[in-house]
């Protein structure tokens, strides 16, 4: 089964846009693997938009690489991603041309599914600009879901039309393994945020099989890339990381991983935040907005095993203190049982708690535990 657990990997967009080219691909594809992100759980090297020629090939119909960008073609470069134990992923979409406009995939998806199956694909992100206007976007996703399971290759299917036409309701029964339950994302901490606030109603929606997608992660940019914009400070990334952990989302790295290191390379290795992330009930978690004050969030999730994850967030502009009534996640003070709580930053016994539970966080920040039931 695909998508067991949510993907994790890397894309080249929020960093690269069209800047991209069989050197950046391999160079990434070679930072990934000396990072040790491989052993992290990570596996997918995916190439995102403005990969090909701006036409196809007049006789063949079929979409050609760009040979300027990739020398040598795709199933080189997917050969060599391959060889460093890697999986090989690429970008099309369901309308005529591709948000970039190059050509889509609108009426030749099986000819592209095979196209790609032969290139050594393992995973398509599909998205959804220029459709024809009387076009229905279920059936595109659809025909690229049936045409990847008759390529003759076991393909990931990544939808991305942004969260829109109710997607959330339709997309499991394309044969999709994750769908981007959002528009883009920006690489700073107010896009973060109303991302991950418009996604509380939909997180009972994502699944093993099929994973709500917030959108590639941020982390490490720093505001250097295509969507950097005023970037972040590591506070605002350690809340983007945990808050796509907390959600089970797909972590799709986006920063150029050759320059990915210090705190930020060890947050996004964090063996307990991927732990959460990747739990394989992958349970949507309890959402508790108490306290004073607005924009902060407690989120607790079971997990497997008999353990928890209780996340603390200040998406606040100023420090505050975040609190909690245990009461709200099913904890009752009748029952004799208090939670026992494990800083997931630095592995810490953190304390007992069998009522409530009030911490200061910086703005922007957020405290991510790991508990176990235990008797008061
Ligand atoms: C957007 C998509 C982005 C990126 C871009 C490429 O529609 O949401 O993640 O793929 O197109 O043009």
């Amino acid at each position: 089964m695909l998508a067991k657990t949510p993907p994790m990997g890397w894309n080249s967009w929020n960093t690269f846009g069209s800047d991209i080219n069989e050197d950046v691909i391999l160079e990434n594809a070679e930072a990934f693997v000396r990072l040790g992100l491989p052993e992290a759980g990570y596996e997918y090297i995916v190439i995102d938009d403005c990969w090909s020629m701006k036409e196809r090939d007049a006789k063949t119909g079929r979409i050609v690489p760009d040979p300027k960008k990739f020398p040598h073609g795709m199933k080189y470069v997917s050969d060599r991603i391959h060889e460093k134990g890697l999986k090989f992923g690429m970008y099309s979409c369901a309308g005529v041309r591709t948000c970039a406009d190059y050509p889509g995939s609108f009426d030749h998806e099986f000819l592209d599914a095979k196209t790609f199956a032969e290139y050594g694909c393992d995973y398509l992100k599909y998205d959804f600009c220029y459709m024809p206007e009387t076009a229905n976007g279920e059936l595109m996703y659809r025909r690229m879901g049936l045409a990847l399971k008759s390529s003759g290759r076991e393909i990931l299917f990544s939808a991305c039309n942004w969260g829109s036409d109710e997607v959330h309701k339709w997309i499991r029964s394309t044969g999709a393994h994750m769908y981007r339950s959002t528009g883009d994302i920006h690489d700073n901490f107010e896009s973060m945020k109303k991302i991950a606030l418009s996604q509380e109603k939909l997180l009972g929606y994502s699944a093993p099989g099929c994973f709500n997608d917030t959108d590639m992660l941020t982390v490490g940019m720093f505001g250097k890339g295509l969507v950097g914009t005023t970037g972040c400070t590591e506070a605002d990334y350690r809340t983007q990381f945990g808050l796509w952990c907390m959600f089970s989302a797909p972590l799709i790295l986006g920063c150029d991983v050759r320059k990915l290191s210090g705190e930020m390379l060890a947050l996004v290795k964090n063996k307990d935040l991927i732990r959460i992330d990747q739990d394989e009930e992958a349970r949507p978690p309890i959402e508790s907005h108490t306290g004073w004050g607005g924009d902060k969030r407690v989120y607790f999730k079971h997990l497997s095993g008999g353990e928890y994850a209780l996340g603390f967030f200040n998406l606040s502009d100023s420090d505050q203190r975040v609190q909690t009534n245990l009461t709200n996640f099913g904890l009752s003070a009748s029952s004799g049982l208090a939670l026992s709580l494990r800083d997931v930053a630095d592995g810490a016994h953190f304390g007992k708690f069998t009522d409530y539970i009030s911490i200061h966080i910086p703005a922007h920040d957020c405290r991510i535990f790991i508990c176990n039931l235990e008797n008061a």
